[in-house]
């Protein structure tokens, strides 16, 4: 049923699908990183990085939530440092490519206030830096894409911090995590049929009409990471929205009109009243015309139910670009405005 493993290979010509069904591979290759940090005292952190380097800071944040003995993670996805960045601030300064302006500005600025820096890329100008200031540098695992270097960026940061002595999720739970990624991975890949796999479910849910994603707080950053996968593999715009909050404005908007809409929902029923909340807007969803689709994460840890979740999603980006005949892996609009950028900095 489609879409195949022909399909996918014919439209993915790059073969970023390749990339994807490393990810358990990648997750543990970087579980290998050797990162020679003395513990030192901080009393922030910032994470700096763009898009598909940016993601990781979300889901480190969110993961950080309820946590004791974390100091406080900021990210930032911009040029700036906030004013509150000082020498006591350990700065992790995360670009896939090692090019991307943002990144190297923040860069250079925690340089200059004294920071604590470490710094991620496959190479680049981040890692030249690096090299000239002394400061540790850690080397990301290939990929094609930033996007798809996800494991490799996001478990070789939960290892820098480890190291530091701020531990969110043990080795243990790191490696269990990687278990979960290989069993979701036998029910979502490519010669998985669509009646056994729910990335392809989803990705037939979602191609017809304007994705609308909700999910909890703790789904935060798993909830944009989707939307820029939807983005950049399957060139679709799409909106992420987070309870409770979304129960206090987006709500409204299921009106009878609604537009032609596709609501997905990452559902947590912790609690009734967040039960209550995810039922009214299925209601709502279904009076407005508009069909809905509800993935259960049932791992039985936060950092599983995440990385499941971000797997399963990733591949459905990856089944929506498919299907609607687009070449996921290239880029063109990020290309030509990183060019443009980098025309008028030499101009
Ligand atoms: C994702 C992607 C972009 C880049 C972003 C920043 O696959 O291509 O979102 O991640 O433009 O570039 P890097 O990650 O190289 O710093």
């Amino acid at each position: 049923m489609k879409p195949t493993k022909d399909d996918v290979e014919r439209i993915d010509r790059e073969g970023l699908y390749k990339d994807y069904e490393s990810w358990p591979e990648q997750a543990e290759q970087a579980m290998k990183i050797v990162v020679d940090l003395k513990e030192r005292e901080v009393d922030k952190i910032v994470y700096c990085g763009m898009g598909g380097s940016g993601c990781a800071g979300d889901i480190i944040q969110d993961l950080s939530f309820n946590k004791q003995d974390i100091p406080p993670i900021f990210v930032v996805k911009g040029y700036h440092l906030p004013n509150f960045v000082d020498s006591s601030t350990l700065v992790l300064a995360v670009s896939y490519s090692g090019e991307t302006e943002e990144t190297l500005t923040a860069l250079e600025d925690a340089l200059k206030r004294n920071c604590i820096v470490v710094g991620l890329s496959s190479g680049g100008r981040l890692e030249k830096i690096c090299v000239e200031n002394g400061i540790k540098h850690v080397k990301l695992g290939k990929a094609l894409t930033p996007r798809t270097a996800l494991p490799s960026i996001l478990y070789s940061t939960l290892i820098i911090l480890s190291k530091l002595g701020y531990e969110l999720v043990s080795a243990y739970e790191l490696n269990n995590a990687i278990d979960t990624l290989r069993r979701v991975r036998s029910s979502i890949g490519v010669l998985n049929n669509l009646e056994m796999n729910e990335a392809k479910q989803i990705a037939y849910h979602l191609h017809d009409g304007y994705p609308i994603i909700y999910g909890t707080q703790e789904y935060r950053g798993v909830l944009i990471r989707f939307k820029n996968s939807l983005n950049e593999n399957a060139k679709m715009h799409a909106l992420v929205e987070v309870l409770p909050e979304a129960c206090h404005n987006d709500i409204e908007a299921w009106y009878p009109s609604a537009l032609n809409t596709r609501a997905l929902f990452i559902l947590e029923e912790r609690d009734v009243k967040l039960k209550k909340r995810f039922d009214t807007l299925m209601e709502l969803v279904e009076k407005a015309g508009s069909k809905y689709h509800i993935i259960y994460t049932k791992e039985d840890t936060l950092f599983k139910k995440l990385m499941s979740t971000l797997y399963l999603l990733e591949y459905t980006t990856l089944y929506l670009a498919v299907l609607r005949g687009i070449p996921p892996a290239p880029t063109p609009n990020i290309t030509l405005l990183k060019n443009r950028i980098r025309l008028h900095q030499q101009a």
